[in-house]
């Protein structure tokens, strides 16, 4: 069966609009670990606006919690992902601007880099991830970069589904750089602006393992709550 990785990264938003501390993604992080997400992912961005310092450390030293930590190229970010030792990592552009993280890594640009950083995690025994666009030569980077996983950007294709466009172009990209990389040895991951519609079409590329989750299932959840939102999705995931 496929993953279930859970962003609660707008679980602090929550909690940052009143600078209280409720609700509390400590708490988040444990309780949908019990009700069936099989990882948390959260993102310690340079601007801290969600996420903070305290939070990534608490989350990443919960022992039943498979902890996903994205991280842009910062050092001072690199730094302190390898101090807080999560169970994971994933490698995000990130622009100070932007609402949400719009694209995928360049790798062409950063090759050099990001080589340097996988390797510095991969050291410690944490799992690495790029988030990339869908592009078969950036596939082919990533091989050479050695990371362990790439996760494929689908935010593009989530505007075309829910705009009623034609996405076949789009999916076929996707399917097609997961085909490759699974060939290649690398895990594949999806994610980005995801809901039930498109993880039930991209469920259908048998090499993607790990669906990354946020905002709308935090959204869902003000109308059935998470319990059953995360059940509806493990559901789609069992297909
Ligand atoms: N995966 C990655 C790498 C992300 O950066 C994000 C959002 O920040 C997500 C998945 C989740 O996206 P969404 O909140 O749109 O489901």
């Amino acid at each position: 069966m496929k993953r279930l990785g859970l962003n609660i990264d707008h679980v602090a938003t929550l909690r940052n609009a009143r600078g209280e501390s409720h609700p509390d993604p400590l708490y988040a992080a444990k309780f949908v670990a019990k009700c069936g997400a099989d990882s948390v992912t959260i993102h310690l961005r340079e601007d801290r606006r969600h996420i903070n310092d305290t939070d990534a450390k608490q989350i990443c030293k919960l022992d039943k919690v498979l902890v996903n930590l994205e991280i842009s190229m910062n050092s001072e970010i690199v730094k302190k992902a390898l101090n807080i030792m999560p169970d994971f990592i994933c490698v995000v552009p990130e622009k100070r601007k932007e609402i949400t993280t719009e694209g995928g890594l360049n790798l062409d640009f950063n090759k050099t880099d990001l080589k340097k950083i996988i390797k510095k995690f991969k050291k410690k025994k944490i799992r690495t991830s790029l988030f990339i666009n869908p592009s078969i030569k950036d596939v082919k980077i990533c091989k050479e970069i050695n990371v362990d996983c790439i996760e494929i950007h689908t935010g593009k294709l989530s505007n075309l589904v829910k705009s009623k466009k034609n996405y076949l172009s789009e999916f076929n990209k996707i399917k097609n750089c997961s085909i490759l990389a699974n060939h290649l040895g690398i895990e594949v991951h999806a994610g980005h602006g995801l809901d039930y519609e498109t993880t039930k079409i991209l469920n259908k590329i048998d090499q993607i393992k790990e669906f990354n989750i946020g905002h709308f299932i935090i959204g869902e959840s003000i109308f059935v709550g998470i319990n059953q939102v995360i059940k509806n999705f493990k559901k789609i995931l069992k297909n």
